[in-house]
């Protein structure tokens, strides 16, 4: 048996440590060559792929990024190309599923976040033998517990947040940190709660800036005069909308967020006329070695999911149902945005010490 594995999407610590531990499950437990699909899709689309052993994957459990490279911009069911100078959208499915066989290619490990594991879903539609892995820092996909990558970016966020919370302190500044998370909170619900920050904003609760003002000026008056905010980079004020600073001329591609924190920023100093800085942690919480509780989860779904393969349970994507690694069936966890549920027992937690949530 020949099994691909494919990385796609945007990138997440711990998915070298996902690559490793399928390769040696299928090659020490399993007998099963593997072979590295290069730039995600891009690679079944273009036949870019090459054969990886155990060598290839020794020394990579801790280190960030992929070593097979990933792509955001290839969904081989509509893939962006130039013809005559204009831009048009093809159906290349049939291609990757040519370039499958022409490889000898019995099964694929898809592992990716919402957006890759929808196109895996329609390869496995169209016949190709899958099985999932759920990769995402925003931890926005459902039916898993968490997804790897997640705990690193928190633990990266916290980490920053600590060190502003000594130079708001100095200069008893306000401080806005703005993180990632897409359209879910999880990001700043945890890093925010870990560095002690004193509001958090997150997409599930639109905010109001008169009310972060207030509890600003608040904490002040009470003689504690410095301001750490977390906001996610999907928040949005009341009645307002989400910011956006990129648009995608790929339209099988989500706009990119980001924009809040800057704004938030002159909007607080303007109404307080307290000095206040913004920093934006962006990619940070994307690279670097994955924490030691990501490099367990993505060895344990990496193994599963080359489990899954040799049983022949293929359409399912792995899923961490604790204390157990379980399987899932695709369609149940895609398109199904995992967001913070704004009566989870955490966020009674973070109300309970007094972290502001802006409504
Ligand atoms: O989904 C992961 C993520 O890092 C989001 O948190 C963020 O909105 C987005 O990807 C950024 O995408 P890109 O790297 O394409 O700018």
């Amino acid at each position: 048996m020949k099994v691909g594995i494919l990385t796609g999407g945007g990138d997440c610590p711990g998915l070298n440590a996902v690559v490793r531990a399928v390769v040696k499950t299928a090659v020490l437990e399993f007998r099963t060559e593997c072979i590295g699909i290069l730039d995600g899709f891009h690679g079944l689309i273009h036949n870019h792929m090459r054969p990886i052993g155990i060598n290839d994957v020794s020394g990579i459990l801790p280190r960030g990024g992929t070593i097979l490279g990933s792509s955001n911009r290839d969904n081989p069911f509509k893939y962006l190309v130039e013809v005559d100078g204009k831009k048009e959208v093809q159906d290349k499915s049939d291609q990757v599923i040519e370039n499958l066989a022409k490889n000898k290619i019995d099964a694929l490990v898809v592992i990716g976040g919402d957006g890759t594991l929808s196109i895996a879903h329609q390869f496995h539609r169209k016949g190709v033998k899958l099985v999932g892995v759920p990769k995402t820092i925003d931890n926005d996909i459902s039916s898993t517990g968490v997804t790897f990558g997640f705990n690193t970016a928190v633990a990266t966020a916290t980490e920053a947040i600590d060190k502003i919370h000594t130079t708001a302190e100095s200069h008893r500044r306000a401080m806005v940190v703005e993180v990632m998370g897409r359209d879910a909170g999880w990001i700043a619900l945890h890093a925010g709660l870990a560095g002690g920050a004193h509001v958090i904003l997150i997409p599930e609760i639109p905010f109001s800036v008169e009310k972060v003002v207030k509890a600003i000026l608040d904490r002040r008056a009470c003689g504690r005069m410095f301001n750490i905010i977390v906001v996610a980079e999907g928040a949005k004020p009341e009645g307002g909308r989400q910011f956006v600073k990129r648009i995608v001329d790929d339209p099988s591609q989500p706009a990119r967020l980001g924009g809040v924190g800057d704004w938030l920023g002159v909007e607080i100093e303007k109404a307080t006329k307290i000095e206040t800085r913004v920093t934006v942690l962006g990619h940070v919480q994307r690279g670097g070695t994955p924490v030691a509780f990501d490099r367990v989860l993505s060895t344990r779904f990496g193994s599963m999911a080359m489990e899954a393969v040799s049983r022949g349970m293929f359409g399912n994507m792995v899923a961490l149902r604790t204390p157990n690694i379980g399987l899932v069936p695709l369609d149940e966890a895609i398109n199904k945005l995992n967001t913070v549920p704004v009566e989870d027992s955490l966020m009674k937690t973070a109300r309970l010490i007094g972290v502001f949530f802006g409504d």
